[in-house]
């Protein structure tokens, strides 16, 4: 077939246009996909064979009538020529109609098999595929391609098997009617396959651009939403639509090549078609060469003509639609090879019960990437039920360092172990049970508070819920918004203010209940009276089990059990904070300032 693509076509590509794989790699893991579809797949086969048998037959039947019929005389062979015409007619509807929708009844479950697949997989991919890709391109993945997808599974391949079936029964039909005119015709042959075989190269090309394109605009689009407020707070409008008018103009010009291409391939082929009507009628009728053929006969020979060149034109018409489908299968199946890089042992240890909640980092180094180490050589030891504190300046590691303990990454060299056991050897289940982070940037989902807290823990009951809240003290807090637990968090929780975010994430987390909690605070600043909630929250939360806060108040630190002070990715102090606020190093100059300016009165 000549859309399949022959591998080794994928270009290397250019920064940023996402993970690609060669065009055969993507037959096997569709026919994985139709193979649970295998009844209906024989349904749509038969049928479309059915149907191209029945068209097929038509050429015959008018040669019958102009050779026996018209041509003798016959008034009954005319009869019969038109009973035979009415039935394949009938057939023809009714095997369409059954074909067209078992096609799409197919393409319909691949469609969603594969989206659901694609889903699955986003969320089983490490933070470091996440820190890479851009998440517009990966919704690009999910919509823009799918409905190109879409497009051939609905009409697309349903035209091309329909057409193929045509194809090759006409060229078979012509050699059982007259060979010697068959080889003469097919002298169009040659010329068509290489027209064809230059198109194919060119236009997969160009529609592989055009899917990267079209992911541009979709990032752009969704960086230029998600960042709204900054882009009008800096009055860069203008600015972005230049940008978006440059993305805009490579997507239009992406397109434009598709159409240059096509628009010099298909009247291309149109001029064959009527060459190759030429030659029969000239050879045939002409009986050149001493081909002797009946009148009848060279009839059927345009009809079939017709059968081979009507099927080519309309696989070049849907060619681009087939382009577009690959290329976007290529991209999906492409993004479907990724393995995470953090990944679920095989056979996970068993985590002893209850989890101590005792966390050792041995001599970790660890880097983004690979070459830039953020953390260097760290080594702490967490007791059970122990409070600790981290401090530091910005972009010390102390994020990273909570990130590497909930094993979003793995260390480069070293080891973070949970009860002595290594997280690279515990089931997600029971890590992800036994060690629980607030992020510095909290996230809530769209829907209520109530929604977002349940999430800690779905089973949770509406009392349970509650009954966290007070104890956190936090309550009072969220009954006085709007509509309490009922207020909606709009998307990204933009209707919440930075110190109710927070408040709904430690409530979230402290519900989950976890052995270990990790609380990264947020950064940004709160009215007293809100700091002193979550504060207060923060300290119930941390109270009985393993806790590691990483603080950016030192309100928060003041009253900790032990502090580690993180300096360019190692730890550069660790004890009370009695005995670091005299030791006259980073500590206490950070203490020291923040008596001086920070600290809130009361
Ligand atoms: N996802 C990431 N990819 C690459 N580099 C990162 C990533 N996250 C953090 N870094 C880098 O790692 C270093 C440590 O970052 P980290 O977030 O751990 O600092 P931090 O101590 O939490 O700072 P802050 O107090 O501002 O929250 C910084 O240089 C930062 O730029
Ligand atoms: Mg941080």
């Amino acid at each position: 077939m000549m859309w399949r693509g022959t591998g080794g076509m994928a270009e290397q590509r250019q920064n940023g246009t996402g993970p690609e794989i060669e065009t055969t790699h993507v037959i096997r893991p569709l026919l994985g996909l139709l193979r649970p579809l295998w009844l209906m797949s024989g349904v749509a086969i038969v049928s479309i064979s059915i149907f191209a048998l029945a068209n097929l037959g038509r050429p015959i039947v008018i040669q019958r009538a102009i050779d026996d019929g018209i041509i003798e005389g016959n008034a009954d062979a005319i009869v019969m020529a038109s009973i035979w015409f009415f039935i394949l007619g009938i057939i023809i509807y009714i095997v369409q109609a059954i074909s067209t929708y078992v096609v799409t009844w197919v393409g319909q479950q691949v469609l969603r098999t594969l989206r659901m697949r694609l889903f699955s997989h986003y969320q089983r991919l490490s933070m470091s595929f996440f820190d890479k890709e851009n998440s517009g391109r990966l919704v690009a993945r999910m919509t823009a391609d799918m409905n190109a997808l879409s497009d051939v599974l609905n009409s697309g391949f349903l035209m091309i098997v329909q057409a193929l079936f045509l194809l090759i029964g006409a060229i078979i039909l012509l050699f059982l009617l007259s060979w010697q005119l068959t080889l003469i015709s097919l002298i169009i042959l040659p010329p068509l396959v290489i027209a064809t075989m230059i198109f194919r190269v060119y236009s997969e090309r160009a529609y592989d651009a055009v899917r990267d394109r079209i992911a541009d605009v979709m990032i752009h689009m969704q960086e230029n939403f998600a960042g709204m407020r900054v882009v009008q707070a800096f009055a860069r409008e203008h600015h972005n639509e230049q940008q978006f008018d440059r993305i805009n103009e490579r997507n239009y010009e992406a397109n434009l090549r598709t159409v240059r291409i096509s628009s010099m391939y298909i009247p291309f082929i149109e001029w064959l078609g009527g060459a190759g009507i030429a030659i029969i009628l000239y050879f045939g009728a002409g009986a050149v060469f001493g081909i002797d053929v009946s009148v009848g006969t060279i009839a059927a020979f345009v009809f079939y003509l017709n059968f081979i060149f009507q099927p080519i034109q309309q696989l070049s018409q849907v060619y681009d639609m087939i382009q577009s489908g690959f290329s976007a299968l290529k991209k999906i199946f492409g993004l479907l090879e990724i393995e995470p890089d953090v990944k679920e042992a095989q056979s996970p240890a068993p985590l002893s019960l209850p989890v101590q909640g005792r966390i050792d980092l041995d001599e970790v180094t660890f880097g983004y990437a690979p070459e830039l180490p953020v953390l260097e050589d760290v080594n702490v030891k967490i007791a059970s039920g122990q409070r600790l504190v981290l401090v530091g300046p910005t972009g010390a590691g102390k994020s990273t360092l909570a990130k590497l303990m909930m094993r979003f990454y793995d260390p480069g060299v070293g080891s973070v172990l949970l009860d002595g056991q290594d997280l690279r050897k515990l089931s997600f289940k029971d890590l992800r049970r036994s060690v629980i982070m607030v992020p510095q940037e909290g996230f809530l989902f769209s829907g209520t508070i109530r929604e977002n807290i349940m999430f800690g823990r779905p089973d949770a009951t509406e009392e349970e819920m509650i009954q966290a809240c007070r104890s956190l003290g936090v309550n009072p807090f969220i009954e006085a918004l709007p509509e309490g637990y009922d207020t909606a968090v709009s998307y990204r929780g933009s209707r919440l203010s930075a110190g109710e975010k927070q408040v709904v994430s430690i409530s979230r987390a402290f519900l989950a209940n976890p052995p270990v909690l990790i609380l990264d605070e947020a950064t940004s600043s709160m009215d007293p009276g809100t700091e002193a909630i979550v504060e207060s929250a923060i300290r119930t939360a941390t109270e009985g089990r393993t806790s590691i806060v990483i603080a950016h108040r030192l309100s928060t630190a003041e009253h900790a059990e032990r502090i580690l002070v993180v300096n360019d990715g190692r730890i550069v102090e660790d004890g009370s904070h009695a005995e670091l606020v005299n030791a006259g190093n980073y500590y206490t100059s950070l203490y020291d300032r923040w008596i001086q300016h920070d600290r809130k009165p009361g």
